[in-house]
């Protein structure tokens, strides 16, 4: 019988209830996949089933994580599952998406916390999306310019590999990071033209939204506006004073248009 070689792999790791991580996610990966000829492996954790899960590597595999910046920090509901993430000598890379304002101390968190679960993390960008909470903070991000970026920094993280880097590089953030999102309570309000399709109950990665009566939202919501942006019938939306000072706070300071920032 033949031996035929292993073939390594890349895990394309992602979080993303509005899809603007998940497309700089695949641009990124995917050409890494070419470059480097490993196999693809998409591990979506958006959904609640899907976490936490174990997910790992072994010294040539590639293991990318991307995440949507919240509060310039990595989303609270991710840290169950960095914990089940074993690196055991595989390069990592740190994919940010933030919505025009600014990433802070996200990707620096990013890249300590796979350090400290045996990753080498060799690459870090920050990308911008959409603001989900301010649409027209960031809109039409990620665009045609964005994934071209995207699909070099793979290219250029291949290189790094292929030159056997495992040095992690000087990544803009700080120490102690800055304060989370508080839990305010705050959830979406329906209004009566709800037709109970469920669209909402399947896209919200909190499984939070009553597949019976749409319109009851329990406890943890995130404010990730997954429903509001999917529903056909624009029956979701976040009302109330705190929503539209954001908002406003938003519109205000964070129209100009910021370009992707990578570490390597
Ligand atoms: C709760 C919450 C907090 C956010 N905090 C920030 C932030 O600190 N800075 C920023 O620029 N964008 C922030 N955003 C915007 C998202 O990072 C941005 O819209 C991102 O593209 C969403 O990714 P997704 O489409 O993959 O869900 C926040 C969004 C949410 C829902
Ligand atoms: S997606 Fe909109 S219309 Fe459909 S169940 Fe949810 S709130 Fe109702
Ligand atoms: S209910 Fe909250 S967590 Fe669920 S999709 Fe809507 S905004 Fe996101």
């Amino acid at each position: 019988m033949k031996d035929h070689p292993v073939r390594n792999s890349i895990y394309n790791v992602y979080f993303s209830p509005t899809k603007a991580t998940q497309k700089i996610a695949y641009e990124v990966a995917d050409a890494i996949a070419a470059d480097r000829d490993l196999t693809s492996i998409a591990i979506n954790l958006t959904k609640p089933k899907s976490r936490p899960v174990r997910a790992g590597g072994q010294e040539n595999d590639v293991f990318l994580f991307a995440f949507p910046v919240y509060s310039g920090r990595v989303p609270a509901v991710l840290i169950d599952c960095i914990d089940q993430f074993e690196g055991d000598g595989a390069k990592a890379v740190v994919v940010g998406v933030y919505g025009n304002r600014h990433y802070d101390d996200a990707l620096l968190e990013a890249a300590d916390l796979l350090g400290e679960r045996g990753f080498k993390v060799i690459a870090a960008g920050a990308f911008i999306g959409e603001h989900s909470m301010a649409p027209r903070v960031g809109a039409g991000r990620p665009d045609a310019d964005d994934l071209a970026v995207a699909a070099q920094f793979g290219h250029d993280v291949a290189a790094l590999i292929e030159q056997g880097a495992t040095e992690t590089p000087a990544i803009k953030g700080n120490r102690p990071y800055r304060d989370g999102m508080p839990d305010t309570g705050a959830r979406p309000a329906t209004t009566d033209a709800c037709t109970k399709c469920g669209i909402c109950v399947k896209l919200c990665p909190m499984g939070i939204i009553d597949a019976d009566d749409p319109a009851q939202v329990a406890d943890g919501c995130l404010q990730c506006n997954a429903c509001v942006k999917g529903c056909p019938q624009d029956a979701k939306r976040f009302e109330g004073e705190q929503a539209a000072a954001i908002v406003a706070m938003l519109e205000g300071n964070c129209l100009e248009r910021k370009e992707p920032e990578l570490f390597l």
